[in-house]
């Protein structure tokens, strides 16, 4: 153990890293420390697991190893061949690596990449005379190269693999939102699974499988079967048993109803097909329907989450004007509803016409997004 060994990183989506704090405080994690799209805390191996199984807002979990400066790409070998890599593989191991940099000197970090890959091939081949495989998935290793300028950061990707591949979606349809996202935006909105919830455009139906899961303080990742932390070393298996375990002693019955509807059947199918695989059937209940004709929806007081269709099918007049019958259909069919609708088209967020009591910046990947509270009366 060197220092440092308990220290991680929690990677997210921008503008839900106070979330994902709040999320790792109610884990047990320590010195949480918040800053653009990641949260760094501390925590023993079994908060790595717990951070890794039960958090629905993390994208990853990094555990640096080391960090160093380099100028130039040969440096950048140098040094990287210097690590004790037999620590954390074997020589007949498998491994891949992520590069990210942002950086004058390292314009391209897939080359950044590559050339850590040869100083770890010939660290083990100097020493054995062999060389481990590089794997792109179910790896032994898998390496997190981050690159600031010439600051180089080298971490262990505790998951494997990004975390809102929670292991039940199947069936896309269009423009599903990530998983990760669907969960910060619930989490926002205050929403514990303490009264009706309903996403009247539920598309492939995300909202509702992840709110579902919330409500019945159910593990996201209960149906995934790999992590990256499961083919290291030090791997303990009873202790990840223990996290199951513990988890599953926590979950509860929903009591309240969650409805999802959508225009398209084959959307409904999608989202069917998922609620499906969630082993959430019995909670959702899902009806092929126009939200512009939604009538009687559970009584309120009741929240409304949706994320209505972006316009890539419709015109911009069509848009505005779809955005304005939103706005309509809420003032008149869900008096005394929260409604938070989240979506990637701003401008088309300004037809809605009725009064934000909130309006939250968010991304989802590259494309800069709202999330707006209506509160109806
Ligand atoms: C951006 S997608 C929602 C994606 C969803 N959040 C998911 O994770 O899959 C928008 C959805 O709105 C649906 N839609 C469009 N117009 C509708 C209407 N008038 N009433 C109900 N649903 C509608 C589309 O069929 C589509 O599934």
């Amino acid at each position: 153990m060197t220092a440092g060994d308990n220290k991680y990183i929690a990677k997210t989506f921008f503008g839900l890293e106070d979330i994902l704090a709040e999320e790792l405080r109610q884990i047990g994690a320590e010195d949480i420390r918040t800053v653009k799209r990641a949260v760094l805390f501390s925590g023993d191996q079994f908060t790595m697991y717990r951070a890794n199984y039960e958090l629905r807002t993390a994208l990853r979990i990094l555990k640096p190893i080391g960090e160093f400066e380099a100028h130039n790409a040969d440096q950048l070998y140098k040094r990287a061949k210097r690590f004790n890599w037999g620590n954390y593989m074997d020589v007949d191991g498998t491994f891949s690596i992520d590069a990210v940099a942002n950086s004058q000197i390292f314009h391209h970090a897939q080359f950044a990449g590559l050339r850590v890959k040869d100083a770890i091939v010939d660290h083990f081949r100097e020493r054995y005379d062999r060389r481990p495989n590089v794997k792109l998935d179910h790896q032994d290793m898998l390496l997190n190269v981050h690159i600031n300028d010439r600051k180089v950061r080298l971490s262990l990707d505790s998951s494997g693999d990004s975390l809102h591949k929670r292991g039940y979606r199947l069936a896309a349809a269009e423009a599903p939102l990530n998983e990760v996202l669907a969960a910060g935006i619930l989490l926002m909105s205050g929403w514990t699974g303490d009264r009706p919830l309903v996403d009247p455009m539920c598309g492939s139906g995300t909202i509702l499988i992840e709110a579902a899961m919330l409500a019945a303080r159910q593990a996201p990742q209960k149906y995934r079967e790999w992590f990256g932390f499961m083919s290291w070393k030090d791997f303990d298996e009873q202790l990840w048993r223990k996290v199951k375990r513990e988890s599953k002693e926590r979950e509860q019955e929903i009591a309240i109803s969650i409805e999802g509807s959508d225009i398209s059947n084959n959307n409904l199918r999608a989202a069917q097909e998922n609620i499906r695989r969630a082993k959430m059937d019995r909670y959702i209940r899902l009806r092929l329907k126009n939200f512009f004709s939604y009538k009687r929806p559970p009584s309120p007081p009741a929240t409304l989450i949706s994320n209505p269709p972006y316009g890539e099918r419709l015109k911009e007049d069509d848009i505005f004007g779809f955005y304005k019958q939103i706005g309509d259909t809420l003032k008149q069919n869900f008096t005394e509803y929260d409604a938070w609708i989240f979506s990637a088209k701003r401008e088309a967020l300004k037809h809605v016409g009725l009064k934000t009591s909130k309006r939250i910046p968010l991304f989802n990947g590259p494309i800069e997004c709202r999330l707006h509270k209506y509160e109806l009366y």
